[in-house]
């Protein structure tokens, strides 16, 4: 949601704030535009739609040769995504230009006092009052954009990141952050600040992070941070350790492919020096005591979107090894139900950004409770980390498509890790029970890479039902967060209407939805859970009896499925609890490949945003 890119240094500001939105589009948008400094005014050009739009504006009207730029790519809150409402805005003299992620809740006050003073806003935006409070407040005599900056922020209700060029200043771009991402990036001569590392990287890695109510002014050599009260406050400097590359389609048609394939990666990386000298199961960051860990009497998974299904396994693994009772919510009623909460509650925030604003107000909420919190996140430098009292990193690297899929998996694995760590500080596993599940763990990679390798009849099962109207996916156990994950994917990449249940829940309803030929996925339990499985065998007899095309996901070996499976997807043997980490895989590749059939926009569906910035 929003992509926002700051440029000061030697290089064609136009260009690297061009390049640096192209690589932020992943966030979702639906407009884009730059302004920058030349010639003693602020030039600004900007378009509703794709990033090709503008582009297009700039190669038939160049902008003039600057070395100071801002950038935007805008999803629309308030106000349509038109060229009008698109970011940068400016105020009545053009001095100031400003681009915006985020919701100023006061706007339509702060407006009405502006145009009672004499300003004409011309768009329907909360972000162009922004422009018109600096522009009274350095008519007022602020001697600089960054005094302005503190002088309005501190007006403003909501949240923001801003970031702000004038053009009596064309040396320095000024910015500022309440619960909304911003990021230094720290060049050699040039410094940058974007809504995330990726905008920057190929740049510079020694980045910056902002704390919350921060104002941050760079000039081409020189980064100064100050609280909004004009204090100064320390640097919180870190280096990132993604690889530029990392962030390229390399050679595939879609990120969402590249990133499907480097599944085996995520998973193993997100293992990676887990364990001390000593045999003992290690964190990221750690700021809880074992004592206080022993304390915790309850754990509550907080998450949005596909980070909430992969909550929905951790609850199944954490209840299992540590016999601590854990509930799964998703971020966005959490607050909202008063949910009991005291210092032997551990919240566990799992999100990809690290920004998602509902799971960011739920941790807030949590740590007002005196509950602790741990943060399961992709993005080093991020707000729900820092705001957390300890993280496990998913070491799965960017994901660019919106639609989440590496980072899945490592989620799982992640929330597998914090289940193994738990027990092994309770004392409820032996060191030896922990070492035997993560050598299981560390032999998924290789499952997974045989799936890929044998994912053609999957991709051909997509061809033939590129004319499906619907489709179900049905699971139980672990398999049941798997079933609503296969049918999120192809919802958001396929437009396609989907739906998935427990399924011992379909012939309470959802068995009226079966229709002549209807495509049902059914994730069949290993057979190692012989209750489970069997159930699991019944139902695909219950779906097929009303005439659904059954599509059956079963581990090697498992051949009671065979008579009642239309199309039969076999997956490698692993344990119960860990079988997401395989079943999850056919279901990706089967809604990559529908939607590309049906000329999606994989990388960027409709509507969607990656980071989700407003509650
Ligand atoms: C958005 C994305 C989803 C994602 C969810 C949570 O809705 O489109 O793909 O799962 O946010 O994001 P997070 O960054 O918190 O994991």
């Amino acid at each position: 949601m929003c992509g926002i890119v700051g440029y000061v240094g030697a290089k064609q500001a136009q260009d690297v704030v061009v390049e640096g939105l192209r690589r932020l589009e992943y966030r979702g948008y639906d407009s884009a535009g730059v302004a920058l400094v030349a010639d003693g005014r602020v030039q600004v050009a900007k378009r509703a739609g794709k990033l090709a739009n503008l582009d297009k504006i700039l190669a038939e009207k160049p902008l003039p040769a600057s070395q100071l730029g801002i950038g935007h790519t805008r999803w629309a809150t308030h106000g349509a995504p038109t060229d009008r409402n698109a970011h940068p805005h400016t105020d009545c003299s053009g001095r100031i230009a400003v681009v915006h992620n985020g919701i100023i809740e006061n706007f339509a006050t702060l407006r009405a006092g502006l145009e009672d003073r004499g300003h004409t806003l011309v768009s329907d935006t909360d972000t162009e009052a922004v422009a018109h409070l600096l522009e009274e407040v350095l008519r007022d005599g602020a001697t600089t954009l960054t005094a302005a900056m503190r002088v309005v922020c501190q007006q403003l209700h909501g949240a923001f990141t801003l970031v702000v060029v004038d053009a009596q200043q064309p040396d320095a771009v000024v910015a500022a952050r309440r619960n909304s991402p911003l990021v230094v990036g720290r060049g050699e001569g040039e410094n940058f600040v974007a809504s995330d590392v990726a905008a920057f990287i190929q740049h510079t890695r020694e980045a910056i992070e902002l704390g919350q109510d921060q104002v941050v002014t760079i000039t081409a050599t020189e980064v100064s941070v100050t609280d909004f009260a004009g204090d100064p406050v320390e640097l919180r400097e870190f280096h990132v350790d993604w690889d530029a590359s990392a962030a390229e389609k390399g050679g595939y048609e879609w990120f969402m492919l590249k990133e499907i394939d480097e599944q085996p990666q995520a998973v193993s990386d997100t293992l990676l020096g887990r364990f001390s000298p000593s045999g003992q199961l290690q964190l990221d960051e750690m700021r809880l005591s074992n004592g206080e860990l022993r304390e915790i009497d309850k754990v509550i998974v907080i998450a949005c979107g596909t980070a909430f299904y992969a909550g929905m396994v951790a609850k199944y693994a954490i209840e299992h090894w540590t016999r601590i009772p854990c509930e799964v919510e998703l971020a966005s009623e959490f607050r909202y139900r008063d949910p009991v909460l005291d210092r032997s509650t551990l919240v566990v925030a799992i999100s990809q950004s690290g920004e998602t604003m509902d799971t960011l107000m739920a941790i807030r909420h949590a740590r007002q409770q005196r509950s602790r919190v741990l943060a399961i996140c992709n993005t080093n430098g991020s707000t729900i980390p820092r705001e957390s009292d300890a993280v496990i990193y998913t070491h799965a690297g960017p994901e660019v498509a919106v639609a989440g899929t590496k980072t899945f998996l490592a989620q799982i694995v992640a929330c597998y890790l914090l289940g193994l760590y738990l027990a092994q500080v309770r004392g409820t596993k032996y060191g030896d029970e922990v070492a035997a599940t993560v050598r299981e763990l560390r032999k998924i990679p290789a499952a997974i890479a045989r799936l890929l390798a044998e994912a053609e009849p999957v991709r051909e099962l997509a061809r033939s039902l590129v004319g499906a109207r619907s489709v179900l996916f049905v699971g139980r156990h672990v398999g049941f967060p798997v079933a609503l994950e296969g049918a999120l994917k192809l919802k958001e990449l396929a437009y396609i209407h989907a739906e998935g249940f427990a399924a011992g829940e379909l012939k309470h309803g959802p068995i009226a939805l079966i229709d002549e030929g209807v495509p049902v996925f059914v994730v069949v339990p290993p057979q190692g859970r012989d209750m489970v499985h069997d159930k699991v065998v019944s139902n695909i007899q219950e779906i097929r009896a009303r005439g659904a095309r059954t599509i059956v996901l079963a581990e090697d070996g498992d051949d009671d499925v065979v008579p009642y499976a239309d199309d039969l997807i076999r997956l490698p043997k692993v344990p119960t609890l860990l079988q997401p980490l395989v079943s999850t895989v056919p279901l990706q590749i089967f809604a990559c490949e529908l939607a590309t059939r049906l000329g999606r926009d994989v990388d960027q569906p409709r509507n969607l945003a990656k980071s989700v910035t407003v509650e």
